[in-house]
């Protein structure tokens, strides 16, 4: 399915290696990203892009008591998701809707928050979609914007090899219609739309050989895996030649060894529906 992505489609596919690279992500980077996501017993939640429900399980652990709806257009994710909540303990009640988040199909202001992760990135017109969850959420609720930046990466030894590299994913996203660089953008995004309190916290990732778990968890599963996943639509793009971005993946591949670094930011949003 390509959605607004165009003859692109989709940059990061739905193949079982990104379904593994997801789950990776939101285990290493929960406590990161999520130490400060609590929904109240009894609040309605709505996750949207929940994909295989790899941010949900981590919603569910910190707020066990919340009635989350979680949507995704893709059907095959989402039957992944429902597996995914249905073998943690107590199997939690979540409802899990096939829908576009821009065409979403419940009433206005039937729930609390949104919540929304990894996703206005591939978007072409995120206003749209900020406005369609708006919609949806009742006044004085809130949305929180979870979205990396691929422009906030660098490590040690540097290498242009390697930075051409990941600019193919950029490049890649953008030609989808999408911005790998929109977490830098979150503030003016929501403040356009007129959400209110807009505050945005950036989340910084650094990984050396003395926190092993970041550098497999994301130098290795989280980054490269995501930089890997682009390789055939750079080629099929022209975006690069074979062997110039097999050399761009080895050099960033030095990052995670035991005289690399790797550093990357994440910004998290939350703001009021008015
Ligand atoms: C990178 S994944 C992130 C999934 C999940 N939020 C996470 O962080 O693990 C992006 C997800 O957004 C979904 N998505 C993209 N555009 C969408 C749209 N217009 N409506 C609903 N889902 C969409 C994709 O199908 C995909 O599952």
């Amino acid at each position: 399915m390509t959605g607004d992505c165009g003859p692109v489609g989709y940059v990061h596919g739905y193949s079982p290696t990104e379904a593994t690279r997801l789950a990776d992500q939101a285990g290493t980077l929960a406590e990161l990203l999520h130490h400060d996501t609590h929904y109240l017993a009894g609040s309605r939640v709505l996750e949207a892009g929940c994909g295989v429900g790899a941010q949900t399980v981590q919603l569910l652990a910190r707020s066990p008591q919340a009635h989350f709806t979680c949507i995704d257009r893709e059907p095959s994710s989402l039957a992944a998701a429902r597996a995914a909540v249905a073998a943690l303990a107590g199997a939690p009640p979540v409802t899990f809707v096939e829908a576009d988040l821009r065409d979403l199909p419940f009433p206005p202001a039937s729930f609390d928050h949104a919540f929304v992760c990894f996703v206005l990135e591939h978007l072409a017109r995120p206003e749209e979609a900020l406005r369609s969850l708006m919609r949806m959420v009742r006044p004085d609720g809130t949305v929180t914007v979870i979205e990396g930046d691929h422009g906030s990466t660098f490590f040690h030894p540097h290498s242009d090899k390697a930075h051409r590299t990941i600019g193919c994913l950029v490049q890649a996203q953008a030609r989808s219609g999408g911005d790998a660089n929109i977490g830098r953008r979150l503030y003016p995004l929501l403040t356009s739309v007129g959400l209110r309190d807009v505050r945005v916290s950036p989340r910084f990732v650094y990984a050396d050989s003395s926190r092993p778990r970041w550098v497999d968890g994301f130098t290795n599963k989280t980054f490269i895996a995501m930089v890997e996943g682009a390789r055939e639509v750079s080629l099929r793009l022209g975006l690069i030649r074979e062997e110039e971005w097999a050399e761009g993946i080895a050099d960033l591949r030095r990052a995670a060894l035991d005289d690399g670094t790797f550093c990357y930011t994440f910004f998290k949003a939350t703001a009021r529906v008015p």
